[in-house]
C-alpha cells in the first residue's frame, strides 16, 4: 500500500502521517521476526555509505547491524580520511558515492548539506543527525512510546524540557505534530525553536489535531504527561563556552524525581536519546563537576536509573526503525 522505494529520508516534514505510520509498523514487524528468528533479508547486495562528519554509537551501529541484518553491506567514513567538504565539494562527493553506492547516510552540521548530497546523489539520502534534524531518533521514539502505552499515539501526550532550539526539540515538535499528538515544549524562551519551525508545526497541527503547548512554565508543561524526554545541554558542534550559559539557564528544567512527580502520572516514562549527562562518569562529565559543582545536568542519575527510565529501549529502536527505513526505500 505504501511505496516508499528510492525517497529520501531527511526530515519527517517530507512524509505523511500514514507513511510514519507505515515504518514504524515495519520496525514493529522488523523486531519481532529478529526476536523468533524469521528475519527475511530483503537487501542483499545492496551497498551502502555511512557518512559521519560528527562522532555517533547508536546511529552508527544502528545503520551498520540494520544492514548486516537485512544481507546489506556498509563502508564507514568518519570525520577524517576522505575529501569530503574540504578538498572535494558536497556536490562531487555526493555524484561519486552515488556512482558506488545504494544509498548513502550523512550524520554532519548543516540540513543543506545533506539536502545538497540527496539533490545529486541520484541513490537515497538519509539524515543520521543534523544541526537541525534528527529525523531516525524520532522513529525510534514513537516506536518505544507505543511500546509502552497502551493507546495509539494520537492520544499520547509527551514533554521535550530543557534545550528545545535544537535537532531533538525540533524533531519531536514536527514528529508529533504529524502524528496527533500531545507535544509540550518546556524551556527558557531563548531555547525555543525557530518561530518558522514553531509556525511549520502549528499548520501540520491544524490538519492531524495535534495540540501543540510551548512553554516556560514547568508545572504545566509536565502536568499529566505519558513521556518526559530531554536532551543534552550543549549539543556537538555547539562550543564549549555554552556550558556555562546554558547550565545556568537549564537547571531549573532538570529532569529531577520532583520533576518527574510533577506529572501527577505515577506512570510517566523518561526519554533521552542519548549519550546523556547523568553522572561524573566521563570525561565531559568530570569536567563539569570540577568546573560547576553539579553531578548531573539535564537528568539525574536518580531518574536515568530509575524504572520509568525507558532510555535503552530507545537506543535498541535505532537500529528496528534505522532498519525499517532502509528497507522501505531499497529494498525489492
Ligand atoms: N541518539 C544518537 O543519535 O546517538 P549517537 O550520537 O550515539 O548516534
Ligand atoms: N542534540 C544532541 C543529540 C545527540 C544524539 C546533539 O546534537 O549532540
Amino acid at each position: 500500500a505504501f511505496n516508499l522505494k528510492s525517497r529520501h529520508f531527511l526530515t519527517l516534514r517530507d512524509f505523511s502521517p500514514r507513511e510514519i505510520g507505515f515504518l514504524l509498523k515495519l520496525a514493529a514487524d522488523l523486531k519481532a521476526a529478529k526476536y523468533a528468528g524469521t528475519e527475511v533479508p530483503q537487501l542483499c547486495g545492496k551497498e551502502i555509505a555511512l557518512i559521519f562528519e560528527k562522532d555517533s554509537t547508536r546511529t552508527r551501529v544502528g545503520f551498520e547491524v540494520a544492514a548486516f541484518d537485512q544481507g546489506a553491506k556498509v563502508t564507514y567514513l568518519g570525520p577524517t580520511g576522505t575529501h569530503i567538504g574540504h578538498k572535494e565539494s558536497v556536490k562531487d562527493t555526493a555524484r561519486v558515492l552515488g556512482r558506488v553506492y545504494d544509498a548513502i547516510e550523512y550524520r554532519g552540521f548543516g540540513q543543506t548539506v545533506v539536502e545538497e548530497l540527496a539533490e545529486h546523489a541520484g541513490v537515497p539520502v538519509y539524515n543520521g543527525l543534523t544541526d537541525e534534524f534528527h529525523p531516525t531518533q524520532i522513529l525510534a521514539d514513537f516506536l518505544t512510546m507505543q511500546e509502552h502505552v497502551e493507546k495509539p499515539l494520537r492520544d499520547i501526550s509527551y514533554v521535550f524540557i530543557g534545550d528545545a532550539a535544537n535537532n531533538i526539540g525540533d524533531s519531536l515538535l514536527i514528529g508529533g505534530a504529524k502524528m496527533g499528538m500531545d507535544v509540550r515544549l518546556c524551556a527558557p524562551k531563548v531555547c525555543w525553536p525557530h518561530t518558522n519551525i514553531q509556525q511549520e508545526a502549528q499548520r501540520i497541527a491544524s490538519t492531524t489535531g495535534a495540540r501543540i503547548m510551548i512553554t516556560e512554565d514547568i508545572d504545566s508543561a509536565v502536568a499529566g504527561v505519558d513521556f518526559v524526554y530531554t536532551d543534552v545541554w550543549v549539543s556537538m558542534g555547539e562550543p564549549e563556552e555554552k556550558w556555562a550559559e546554558r547550565i545556568k539557564l537549564l537547571l531549573p528544567y532538570q529532569v529531577n524525581t520532583a520533576l518527574m512527580e510533577k506529572t501527577g502520572n505515577p506512570r510517566a516514562h523518561f526519554m533521552h536519546c542519548l549519550p546523556a549527562f547523568h553522572n561524573t562518569e566521563t570525561t565531559i562529565g568530570k569536567e563539569i563537576q570540577q568546573k560547576f559543582g553539579i553531578d548531573a545536568m539535564e537528568v539525574t542519575d536518580e531518574v536515568f536509573e530509575s524504572p520509568a527510565s525507558i532510555v535503552f529501549d530507545q537506543a535498541e529502536n535505532r537500529m528496528h526503525t534505522i532498519k525499517a527505513v532502509l528497507v522501505a526505500t531499497l529494498g525489492a
